[in-house]
């Protein structure tokens, strides 16, 4: 397995394209009106974690931020775009915001009891993906859970589409494939679910409590 951990440059291709399309994207994503049974799942999700923040990573809009700070949790805004991310933490009137690389991330170890990254992991080539994961193990605390959101059945590649008109990159992973990534970094894969969402599916994946794989 290829483990890279220096920025990958596609990233900034990315930013630009979400940054052009800030205004749209939010319209789009920002209420779950589009996103059928997606409230109810991280609804199940955050009663699940223990005590403590919980990280919307590449939050975009900050749909799941929200919905995650009406339940009396702290929220924690992540997302590379800088643009999109000082809109939505300016809307959602929230301090807790960060600009980083999912591939770096700039927190300190064992600090969020949970981690959600809804369609972000996937705009990284596949050998990004383990220091993405690894990032995710080391921030959250043992049993700490993450809720990734990753697309399957389509080709690697850039692509564009009517709605977002501007180049992202696309990995796409049948969920067993991802799940044995996820456990190659520690995190324990609790539950893979393919989505009534088209090609979305979810994995709930954990920081052990005493550290090990599973
Ligand atoms: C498909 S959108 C998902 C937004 C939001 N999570 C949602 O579900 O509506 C992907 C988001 O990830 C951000 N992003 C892309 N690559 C990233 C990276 N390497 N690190 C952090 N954020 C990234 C983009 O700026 C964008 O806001």
């Amino acid at each position: 397995m290829t483990v890279t951990t220096t920025a990958w440059p596609g990233t900034a291709r990315i930013r630009q394209s979400y940054a052009s399309l800030a205004e749209q994207y939010t319209a789009m994503t920002a209420s779950y009106s589009r996103f059928p049974g997606l409230q109810q799942e991280l609804e199940a999700f955050l009663v699940t974690l223990p005590d403590g923040p919980v990280l919307d990573l590449g939050c975009g809009a900050g749909r799941d931020a929200h919905l995650t700070s009406a339940t009396g949790r702290t929220a924690v805004l992540a997302d590379v775009t800088i643009e999109l991310l000082t809109a939505t933490a300016t809307r959602l009137a929230t301090p807790h915001a960060v600009c980083g690389d999912a591939i770096a991330l700039p927190f300190r170890q064992a600090c969020f009891a949970g981690i959600i990254a809804s369609g972000v992991l996937l705009h990284l080539p596949k050998p990004y993906t383990a220091a993405a994961l690894t990032g995710i193990h080391r921030t959250l605390r043992p049993g700490g859970r993450a809720l990734i959101s990753m697309k399957h059945g389509g080709r690697d590649g850039w692509r564009t589409t009517e709605e977002f008109p501007a180049p992202r990159w696309f990995s796409y992973y049948e969920p067993e494939e991802f799940a044995d990534a996820c456990r190659a970094v520690g995190l324990r894969v609790v539950h893979l679910d393919k989505s009534t969402r088209k090609d979305w599916f979810t994995a709930t994946t954990e920081r052990p409590p005493s550290g090990g794989g599973g």
